[in-house]
């Protein structure tokens, strides 16, 4: 059992702000169109803001609401599917922009798609020893992945990063983990990578196609999947539904989470919702919800909260934190 505090959270985002309105100017599409299949009305889209800087912004914002010392941070890990490059990972990037090279530390990145700050977060408890912060993050530049051409996925999706400081500690409080992942045949959320060559000790072209998605079985998935992992951590835990104060979903669809609290019996106001203008953005969609549910003081002591996500993959997960 892991004991861990919450020390603080942060959030960033690019300057730009795009509206339903503008997509309408670019693909066949309409805001009352977009507003009632998705609940999105606007996302944030980088023009300039890289990964790695919307990570480190984050990051400084959580280290400044932890009111900790980076030097007391031994574990650094960012959750994003659309890292800066390849090499150095993303956690090494923002590693150097916060100016902690020349300290003890681990930095790595993790991919779980949207689950992956849950899957980090979990990694991190199962890291830390006695009294060690770890600086969690999620951050992505999806609009780099996205056809701007294809209205079926391109409504969906934004940019920016979310960050959370945790300490192992024996003050600190309960946290149980469920992570999942199932393959995903028929690549119903898929970004297909580099070409193949035919031929050995020939350059291939190296570029990353677009992010393609069958929308309906995803969006199936995705249902089942969150109920499945708020089930999985409940049952480890003593608590039932009902002593849950709050539920920080992955913010895909308002429509997917209105399913899950219609077949769990729950009222929608038990769920934090931002998506309405962030859209879905992967892995920083649950440290954003976090950081902006704390910011507007929405947690306290004593509260226990459900962070819950599901991904390409495929893949789902859910941490049950007591505050
Ligand atoms: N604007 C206007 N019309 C659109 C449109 C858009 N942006 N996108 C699709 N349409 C059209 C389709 O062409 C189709 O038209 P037709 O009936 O003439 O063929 C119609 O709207 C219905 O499309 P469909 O794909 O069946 O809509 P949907 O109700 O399944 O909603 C999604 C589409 C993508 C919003 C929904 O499936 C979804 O959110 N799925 C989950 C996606 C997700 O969460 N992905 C991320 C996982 S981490």
């Amino acid at each position: 059992m892991n004991t861990i505090q919450l020390l603080g959270c942060g959030y960033a985002h690019p300057k730009q702000h795009i509206d339903n309105h503008y997509l309408e100017s670019i693909i066949d599409t309409s805001d009352e169109w977009i507003v009632q299949r998705t609940g999105i009305h606007a996302r944030y889209v980088a023009t300039t803001e890289t990964t790695s800087l919307l990570a480190a912004e984050a990051a400084q914002k959580a280290i400044e609401d932890a009111k900790i010392d980076k030097k007391d941070i031994s574990l650094l890990i960012v959750a994003t599917l659309t890292g800066d490059q390849p090499m150095p990972s993303t956690a090494c990037l923002v590693q150097e922009q916060l100016g902690m090279m020349d300290q003890r530390l681990m930095a790595f990145d993790i991919n779980a798609a949207c689950s992956g700050f849950l899957y980090s977060l979990q990694c991190a408890c199962a890291m830390l020893k006695e009294n060690e912060c770890a600086l969690v993050i999620g951050a992505e530049n999806l609009s780099k992945i996205i056809d701007w051409s294809d209205r079926g996925t391109c409504i969906l999706f934004g940019d920016g990063a979310g960050a959370a400081i945790i300490r192992k500690s024996a003050q600190g409080k309960n946290v149980w983990h469920f992570a999942q992942s199932k393959g995903d045949p028929k690549r119903v959320l898929d970004i297909p990578g580099k070409t193949l060559s035919d031929q050995p000790c020939v350059n291939v072209d190296e570029a990353y196609r677009y992010l393609s998605m069958d929308g309906k079985e995803v969006f199936r998935f995705a249902v089942g999947a969150m109920e499945e992992a708020i089930h999985q951590v409940l049952e480890q835990s003593p608590w039932d539904l009902e002593a849950i104060d709050l539920i920080i979903p992955h913010q895909a669809n308002v429509r997917i989470l209105a399913n899950v609290a219609r077949h769990m019996k729950l009222s929608m106001d038990r769920f934090y919702v931002n998506l309405d203008r962030f859209g879905n953005t992967s892995a920083a969609s649950v440290p954003i919800a976090l950081a902006q549910a704390k910011a507007e003081g929405r947690l306290h002591e004593g509260m226990k909260i459900i962070l819950v996500g599901f991904g390409g993959g495929l893949t789902y997960a859910a941490s049950l934190m007591e505050l």
